[in-house]
């Protein structure tokens, strides 16, 4: 029933916007933020191995403590090792069915506005074009000097001069906590919200703004607000319709209905 009228919406709406997290990835194997099995803790119990003093550091912090300008000012070393981890687990997976099923509504649908907040590539790699990566992208590297950006794929050694100026190291080409977004992008999003009828938000907690107030927005401006997601203990956006459902599941279902 969920399913049928999520389809529905979506095929009246004007401006539709596609917002997906780290859940719609879940089922290529990519560990999420915030679930049980959290990236911190994968983190540390395979990369740290031995090490009893930084599995010590490790065990207390989260994602949130990793991913920050401070972290990596303080030990590149560990950030660089935490972002090779999750470089190569990412490598290693491929997309699932949600991930088809987006690049097909987008087809059904060519007015669709796509986001996600992922940095895996998944959305791209399905075929999906012109999504929006809002926190940027893990197999990119932006020099700290010249602020050159370039694809890199593989490991990156802490040490690494920027091959392009020769002078500064790296880091990862992705949004910090207390970063700005990209501009463009922030401006293509909001762009779209001011018009937005029906927003699909796949697998984000929500907890990280500003894509956790996208919904809210359309809501507010009467919008419909299209929710997937598995958590039992999730509080929706809005009422319109929530799918507690995997996305590898749902979404294939919504666009064979589209
Ligand atoms: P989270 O890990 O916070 O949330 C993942 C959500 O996906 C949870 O609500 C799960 O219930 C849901 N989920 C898990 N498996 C699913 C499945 N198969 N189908 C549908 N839903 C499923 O991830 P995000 O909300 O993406 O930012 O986290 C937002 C940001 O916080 C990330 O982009 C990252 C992180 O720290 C930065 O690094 C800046």
């Amino acid at each position: 029933m969920s399913i049928e009228k999520a389809a529905q919406i979506l095929k009246r709406a004007r401006y539709p916007l596609f917002l997906s997290g780290a859940g719609i990835s879940a089922e290529s194997g990519i560990p999420t933020f915030r679930g049980k099995e959290g990236l911190w803790r994968e983190h540390r119990a395979e990369a740290t191995g031995g090490r009893e003093s930084r599995a010590a550091t490790m065990a207390s912090m989260r994602a949130e403590d990793l991913a920050t300008p401070e972290a990596f000012q303080r030990d590149p070393a560990l950030v660089w090792q935490w972002y090779n981890w999750r470089k190569r687990l990412i490598s290693e997976k491929k997309p699932n069915p949600a991930h088809f099923a987006i690049r097909d509504i987008a087809h059904k649908l060519p007015n669709l506005l796509c986001a996600t907040q992922n940095v895996d590539g998944f959305h791209a790699l399905a075929g999906l074009e012109g999504v929006l990566e809002m926190h940027g992208n893990i197999f990119r590297t932006r020099c700290l000097g010249c602020s050159d950006v370039r694809e890199n794929r593989g490991e990156i050694d802490p040490e690494t001069l920027c091959v392009a100026c020769n002078q500064a190291a790296l880091r990862p080409d992705v949004v910090w906590f207390g970063e700005a977004l990209p501009q463009n992008i922030l401006h293509t999003i909001y762009e779209r919200l001011h018009v937005c009828d029906a927003i699909i938000v796949v697998g984000t907690s929500g907890s990280v703004y500003p894509a956790a107030g996208f919904a809210v927005e359309v809501r507010r401006r009467e919008g419909y607000v299209i929710e997937i997601n598995i958590d039992e203990t999730h509080r929706p956006y809005a009422n319109d319709v929530y799918i507690r459902a995997k996305a590898g599941e749902a979404l294939p279902q919504i666009c064979a209905l589209i």
